[in-house]
């Protein structure tokens, strides 16, 4: 235990989750990599009940980066297709009190997806159990870029004095404008690396790492990130 730790900290108030290893599980199974990315979206299901359940207020997981274009048309369509299911099913979860929001840019999505998801977002706006946050056509820098133009847009105007601009202002205009920072960061799959999520948001996040593939990621996987998080000392830059 390092030194200064006076006792364990609270389970998360905000989770956040890079989803990875879909299409390794599959490869693994002889399977297509769409088969890991549906068993993924299942995972994902159960950890937002999970999380409910344990009380953690805000969950943010990352489907689909700005970088996820790359992949092939055919995977890239699949994803796209799991989006729509989930959100066609999603009183599924706006039922147990979930608020869900999506992160990221959504203009080059197709245009019943937009809907769907304004709509989801709408319906749920009141729910206060859980907020789920899903990172959708999301990139860090693309999100720092996007409040950067916004503001020099203002202040172009005339709107906004330069000297107004602040971190709570910046932060404001962000896509997780008014979500308390993540608190718990879990990456499965193995790799060590954010690939551009939340590059902002995660400045005093604690990590956790872990080596399963997020289609095999249980409720006993999230215990023990949270376990190893209760036992960390965060400082803030204090003693
Ligand atoms: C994460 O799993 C899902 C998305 C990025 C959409 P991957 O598809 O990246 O799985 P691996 O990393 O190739 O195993
Ligand atoms: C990050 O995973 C994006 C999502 C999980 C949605 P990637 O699989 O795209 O990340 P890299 O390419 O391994 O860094
Ligand atoms: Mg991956």
């Amino acid at each position: 235990m390092p030194e200064g730790k006076t006792g364990a900290l609270p389970v998360p108030a905000h989770i956040a989750i890079i989803m990875d290893g879909n299409g390794r599980w599959a490869k693994r199974r002889g399977l297509p990599r769409n088969a890991g990315h549906k068993q993924g979206a299942k995972v994902f299901q159960n950890i937002c009940d999970y999380c409910r359940k344990i009380g953690v207020k805000y969950v943010t997981a990352y489907a689909f980066s700005t970088e996820n274009w790359k992949r092939p048309q055919n995977e890239v369509n699949a994803i796209m297709e799991l989006l729509r299911s989930y959100l066609k099913e999603a009183s599924k979860q706006t039922r147990k009190d979930a608020r869900l929001l999506f992160l990221g840019d959504r203009t080059p999505l197709a245009d019943d997806l937009q809907r769907l998801m304004e709509n989801v977002e709408r319906e749920s706006a009141n729910n206060t159990g859980i907020t789920i946050c899903i990172a959708l056509n999301y990139g860090g820098r693309a999100e720092i870029v996007s409040s950067a133009r916004e503001l020099a847009r203002m202040a172009a105007q005339g709107k906004l004095d330069p000297d107004s601009i602040d971190e709570s202002l910046f932060e404001s205009y962000l896509y997780t404008g008014g979500i308390p920072d993540p608190d718990l960061l879990i990456r499965p799959s193995g790799e060590l690396r954010l690939s551009n999520f939340l590059l902002w948001q995660l400045a005093y996040t604690e990590f956790v790492f872990q080596d399963v593939l997020w289609p095999d990621f249980t409720t006993a996987h999230l215990d023990q990130a949270i376990d190893q998080y209760t036992k960390r000392n965060r400082r803030f830059g204090g003693i």
